[in-house]
């Protein structure tokens, strides 16, 4: 069975090494003795972190937020693939929506950087999703379509199983400052829609195992509504993840509804 992730992206927070540190010790004291046997989560803190994060608590994979496409070289300022996995990080996102709309990545670009992902055996999140206006004039679906294409086309079924896609609508990031979820409804479309799409352009196997997270605004009183009762198979938390004691909430929360369905 597919573990229940539970992806924190501490994005650029944590500015000092007793940052850090303190924020290590929290999710240490926080997981400690928690049996949680469906669920699984990855922590993707800043660059500067990786090597303090090295030895996160049990159910924890170390994640981080984004590299570059190239192994090495001439890429002043960036981060490779292969200097991630030499950290001991296991999990990359990819195309998160504050790397496309601030730094103009583009639907290539981030392809390049799950191909240079999977050579080095990293398991890709890729970001995906539609904008506010998007919505409005009811292209969602277009525009997911699109991404998928450029993430997956030409991958065989191996590769394509191993990368995670998250399903992040940009108007729910906590940070849009809309203040809206979606409904459960409304990710179970697009979660239909994601596996339709596989379906057609692989297989229905592939359509059933290919992992599909949530994203935007997650904390312990919607997680239900914006994971399991969609049918995704898990989440990706942005501010709520730094606060360690509520990752492991959700995770518990998580671990119980797994249980509850054994
Ligand atoms: P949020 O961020 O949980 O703060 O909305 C999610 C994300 O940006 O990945």
């Amino acid at each position: 069975m597919k573990a229940f992730l539970v992806v924190g992206n501490l994005k650029m927070n944590l500015l000092t090494e007793a940052e850090g540190e303190r924020y290590l010790g929290e999710l240490k004291k926080a997981a400690y003795g928690k049996h949680l046997s469906g669920v699984q989560g990855v922590i993707a803190p800043p660059f500067i972190h990786l090597y303090r994060f090295a030895h996160l608590p049990t159910h924890f994979h170390l994640g981080a937020q984004d590299m570059h496409w190239e192994k090495s070289g001439a890429a002043t300022g960036s981060i490779s693939s292969s200097m991630l996995k030499h950290a001991g990080v296991e999990y990359v996102l990819l195309g998160h929506s504050e790397r496309r709309s601030t730094l103009g990545e583009t639907d290539a670009l981030v392809r390049a950087k799950v191909d240079a992902a999977l050579r080095e055996n990293l398991v890709p999140i890729v970001c995906l999703g539609e904008t506010r206006e998007e919505r409005e004039r009811d292209t969602t679906t277009t525009v997911i379509a699109r991404q998928l294409e450029a993430t997956f086309a030409g991958l065989s079924l191996l590769q394509a199983e191993k990368v995670i896609v998250a399903y992040e609508p940009r108007w729910a990031i906590s940070t849009s400052g809309t203040g809206l979820i979606p409904s459960t409804t409304d990710i179970f479309q697009v979660k239909v829609f994601i596996r339709k799409w596989f379906t057609e352009h692989f297989d229905a196997k592939l359509a059933e195992r290919v992992r599909v997270l949530y994203g935007g605004s997650v904390n312990s009183i919607h997680l239900g509504s914006l994971s399991w009762e969609a049918e995704m198979d898990g989440v990706l938390v942005g501010k709520e993840s730094l606060f360690p004691r509520e990752l492991v909430k959700m995770m518990e929360m998580a671990e119980r509804h797994i249980q509850s369905l054994a």
